[in-house]
């Protein structure tokens, strides 16, 4: 991992991570580019695989071909069944960081340490009604730790609010150089609530892709946000 797109361990702040899903796959190297320049720190890739999640989106070849385009950290959000079966292929495409969903598995310990000893980062996701206490055994092992706060499958859906306990818990618990990322339904009516609950990494797809001026968009979350942590604190 270059050091361009290191992972800002114990760096604190806010991450705005646009979500590629919600992107015009028609231009894809365009949207990476204008959201890279105006600002992202992170570009977030659902990978979806029919199975774990009733929908599909793009695989290793997509982002192996928007990688030469752009210096972003590369957060995959994996989606699938077997991501320890994967992860390899994620990896050399170019992914700096990959998330895998801890239904998925009985034993997230072999999947973190697969996906780190090819050399990326590691995060674990919890749906929207798992508890916390799921991904306990692994809580100190991983560099990331992401709430849905949709059911993964689709961009453009409305934020569940209940999940904001689960942020508030976890953002107690991790240590300043883990990552706290929440997704789906984040926009300007719920960034400062996620925010407000310590989540410090914010996905957004279709409140940033699905408007005029995508970069107009992301800046205006982003000043949501830190106006919310300011008001509120983040814990
Ligand atoms: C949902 C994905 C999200 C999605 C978010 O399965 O994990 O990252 O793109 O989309 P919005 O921001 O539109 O809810
Ligand atoms: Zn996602």
């Amino acid at each position: 991992m270059s050091d361009g797109r290191q992972f800002g361990l114990k760096t604190p702040g806010l991450r705005m991570a646009p979500s590629l899903l919600a992107a015009d796959f028609s231009q894809l190297r365009e949207q990476v580019a204008m959201v890279e320049a105006g600002g992202a720190d992170l570009l977030h890739l659902d990978v979806m695989d029919g199975h774990f999640v009733p929908n599909i989106s793009f695989g290793p070849g997509v982002i192996e071909a928007i990688r030469p385009h752009s210096k972003l950290f590369f957060d995959a959000h994996l989606m699938i069944e077997e991501p320890a079966r994967y992860a390899e292929a994620f990896v050399k495409a170019g992914c700096d960081h990959v998330t895998f969903h801890i239904e998925v598995t009985d034993e997230p310990a072999k999947v973190i340490d697969t996906i780190r000893g090819l050399g990326a980062s590691v995060g674990i996701c919890i749906n929207p009604t798992t508890p916390v206490s799921a991904i306990e055994s692994v809580l100190d092992a991983v560099d990331m730790v992401l709430v849905m706060s949709v059911w993964p499958g689709f961009g453009g859906q409305e934020f569940i609010a209940d999940v904001l306990e689960k942020v508030s818990e976890l953002s107690d618990r991790l240590t300043p150089a883990q990552r706290l990322e929440i997704d789906g339904g984040i926009g300007p009516a719920t960034i400062g609530l996620a925010a407000g609950a310590g989540a410090d990494t914010m996905v957004a797809g279709s409140a940033i892709f699905g408007e005029n001026d995508p970069v107009a968009a992301m800046e205006a979350l982003r000043l949501a946000a830190t106006e919310a942590i300011a008001s509120h604190g983040n814990g």
